[in-house]
């Protein structure tokens, strides 16, 4: 679809996650972009409809699920209430947040796996796939890390690596260990449905090279996959698990569809909801099925593969949808200089963020408008936070219109002031709110939106510097034409400003509307005359405050102390790499060890070695030399008198020229680190172990 061809743009927000809050990272990253550009096309009396909702199928779920202690569906009921609630505070203005465990999307993503079946799109495939022995099930996507054949991560996932954003196979892992248990899983026969991605690269290539107006980062990527190496590979639309949506096909018992293949499904089911909403329900196919709909998808970097390539082959192999049109995918977002973590908790939660700065939506708005890691990964800092809400916000926007209330309701008692004879400063006033428009939406309609948050506020510049330039205190009661027009105009500039903050800064948008008195107007009809002279403005109020350098100290503080706290959690929750029980053993077998309590009188450390100390033993028996492998953990000077267990009638061996007499008893933890096993009373030297 052409740009200009199109009657309606169906905009679509990549549904999060319904295992955690929202943070930051998420809406600089396409809940703010998407937002801004929908409320731009509909105060442009465009058609278009804004469409989300929580993903609540896939394995980041059912570990959450496992972690807490819950079920999957009380899970995903916690979160998605939570992240409806955050976008909603902050002005996020979706048609419809819908979910993916509603009947009607468990319906159409069912029905979308029949179409496709009966097509006969899918290959049917018997392979070997992960699985662990201990925990009795089948280990797909997020159930199994291992080392990226890729790019040597030792932390990709199953289906896909953070690092090198390639898509898995779980069996392309290296060194693969499941994430339920540490186990090293086994390969076990499984029936599965493939998407023939390799048969379909040409199409898709055709696809992608139409579309060489995307964003270089999603344009290249696209192409890059699709030919580099062994280009596009067939990829399981099913899974071996039981969360999920069920396959609906003869012999698929106990499976569900990927949660790839349900969840972008998800933005057809949450239309059919709006439109049964609305009382319409048919009009979900005009967004989806109508070749004059503009299909937009605002994503994360990480899911371009899916928005560019696997969903695309979906439509076109079902045939009744209209292709993605555009996916501007944002880079990320980082934090004081690092990674956004859910699990570390280095984030910025929107819940918090609202308790601490109440009301102050929009200064989080343009801080992460003003930082959108649009074309490259960027970095939010609680220092430039403030800068932009002292130094911008405060300071140029605020202070304008501030300036132009407080003073039009003291010289004009709140009534706008005629216009008299122009200068030329007024003039280049009155047209910057002509062209200044002009070039936001420019940037837009490219989603730039950094650039046209930029020219916004250099419109708010320009004015804040009419005033100073011209200052019109300095002539009341001298020159009293002259400040009518200089009011006058300034009135007008706010009004412009009125309407081309509501995108960025709704908040704000309806706080000047109210100062101004004035009805909501649209984009189509902004022109630099909005306030008829003698019109009645409405009260003034500040649009913002200061930030203290306190509240931003606070803001740092407890990002470093929540990280802290979270460290100690993961330690105290460290076994989930527990080891596999070992093969049966018997009982004769365990009495032949003799294990006894004992005492180090002696410790000091094996030359030329990082691992091992030399100990000397009182076993209760006799006194006797022991070589462990425990230097990273004990200094010797601070084991002497340490009671332990040991091994005594372990055979003898040499290590490192020393003989050992026997073995002391450790614990090791699933990070290697060893500790002693002490008897909790003060037993004597030589007592049994048994
Ligand atoms: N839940 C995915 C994520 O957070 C995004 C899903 S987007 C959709 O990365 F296309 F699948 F809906
Ligand atoms: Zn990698």
């Amino acid at each position: 679809m052409s740009d200009t061809n199109y009657k309606r743009t169906t905009v679509t927000a990549a549904l999060p996650y319904a295992n955690g809050p929202v943070h930051i990272g998420h809406l600089a990253g396409c809940y703010l972009p998407a937002d801004i550009f929908t409320r731009y096309l509909r105060l442009n009396k465009k058609e278009v409809l804004f469409i989300c909702g929580s993903d609540e199928h896939g394995v980041p779920i059912t570990i959450k699920a496992k972690k807490e202690g819950i079920t999957p569906q009380q899970v995903v009921d916690k979160y998605h209430k939570m992240m409806g609630d955050s976008f909603n505070e902050f002005g996020i203005s979706f048609d419809i947040y819908s979910r993916t465990s509603s009947k009607t999307h468990h319906e159409t993503a069912s029905d979308f796996f029949k179409v496709l079946y009966d097509k006969g799109v899918f290959t049917e495939e018997v392979t070997k796939q992960y699985f662990d022995e201990s925990a009795h099930q089948f280990l797909a996507d997020r159930y199994i890390m291992g080392t990226c054949p890729v790019c040597s991560n030792e932390n990709a996932y199953g289906d896909q690596c953070e690092r090198c954003g390639s898509t898995l196979n779980a069996t392309d892992l290296i060194n693969p260990h499941s994430t339920l248990s540490g186990a090293t899983p086994v390969l076990r026969d499984t029936k599965n449905w493939f998407l023939p991605l390799d048969k379909l690269s040409p199409k898709i290539l055709n696809y992608i090279e139409s579309h060489k107006d995307w964003k270089s980062n999603v344009y290249g990527q696209c192409k890059s996959w699709l030919v580099s190496g062994d280009g596009l590979q067939p990829r399981a639309m099913t899974r071996d698990l039981d969360w999920g949506v069920p396959v609906p096909v003869k012999g698929a018992e106990g499976k569900v569809l990927y949660v790839w293949f349900d969840a972008p499904i998800g933005y057809i089911s949450a239309t059919k909801e709006y439109a049964k909403q609305i009382n319409q329900e048919e009009s979900w196919k005009d967004w989806w099925q109508k070749d004059d709909t503009r299909l937009i998808h605002f994503i994360g970097k990480d899911n371009i593969v899916f928005h560019c390539i696997i969903f695309p082959a979906m439509l076109m192999e079902h045939g009744d949808f209209v292709l993605p049109d555009n996916v501007p995918a944002n880079e990320f977002l980082n934090l004081e200089g690092e990674k956004i973590s859910t699990s570390r908790n280095w984030a910025v939660w929107l819940h918090e963020y609202l308790h601490d700065f109440k009301d102050m939506q929009d200064v989080l708005r343009y801080t992460l408008c003003s930082n959108m890691p649009e074309t490259k990964d960027n970095d939010f800092t609680w220092k430039d936070f403030q800068a932009k809400n002292n130094n911008e916000l405060v300071a140029i926007l605020g202070n304008f219109i501030n300036r132009t209330l407080v003073l039009t309701h003291k010289y004009y008692a709140g009534k706008v002031p005629a216009i008299n004879a122009l200068q030329d400063i007024d003039k280049h006033c009155l047209n910057e709110m002509i062209e200044a428009p002009k070039r936001i939406s420019e940037s837009i309609e490219k989603f730039r939106f950094r650039e046209a948050l930029a020219e916004f506020i250099n419109l708010a510049r320009t004015g804040n510097k009419y005033l100073a330039d011209t200052e019109p205190w300095k002539l009341y009661g001298k020159d009293n034409e002259r400040v009518s027009t200089i009011m006058h105009v300034s009135l007008q500039l706010t009004a412009c400003l009125a309407v081309l903050s509501e995108p960025f800064l709704p908040f704000s948008s309806t706080k000047i509307y109210n100062m101004l008195n004035l009805q909501k107007t649209d984009w189509t009809q902004l022109n630099n005359h909005l306030l008829d002279v003698d019109h009645l403005l409405g009260e003034a109020s500040l649009l913002y405050s200061k930030i203290e350098d306190e509240m931003i100290q606070q803001q740092i503080e407890k990002l470093h102390q929540s990280k802290q706290n979270n460290k100690a959690q993961d330690d105290a929750e460290a076994p989930v790499n527990v080891a596999p029980q070992k093969a049966e053993t018997s009982f004769d077998d365990f009495t032949k060890m003799d294990i006894r309590t004992g005492t180090i009188i002696e410790a000091e450390r094996v030359p030329k070695t990082d691992k091992l100390l030399k100990l000397k033993i009182n076993t209760g028996i006799d006194e006797r030399t022991i070589v462990s492998g425990i230097a990273q953990y004990y200094a010797p000077e601070d084991i002497i008198g340490q009671k332990i267990c040991m091994l005594v009638n372990l055979a003898p061996r040499k290590i490192k020229g020393i003989e050992s007499q026997g073995m002391i008893l450790m614990a090791e933890n699933s990070k290697g680190e060893l500790c002693f096993m002490t008897p909790t009373k003060d037993f004597n030297n030589g007592s049994l172990v048994k």
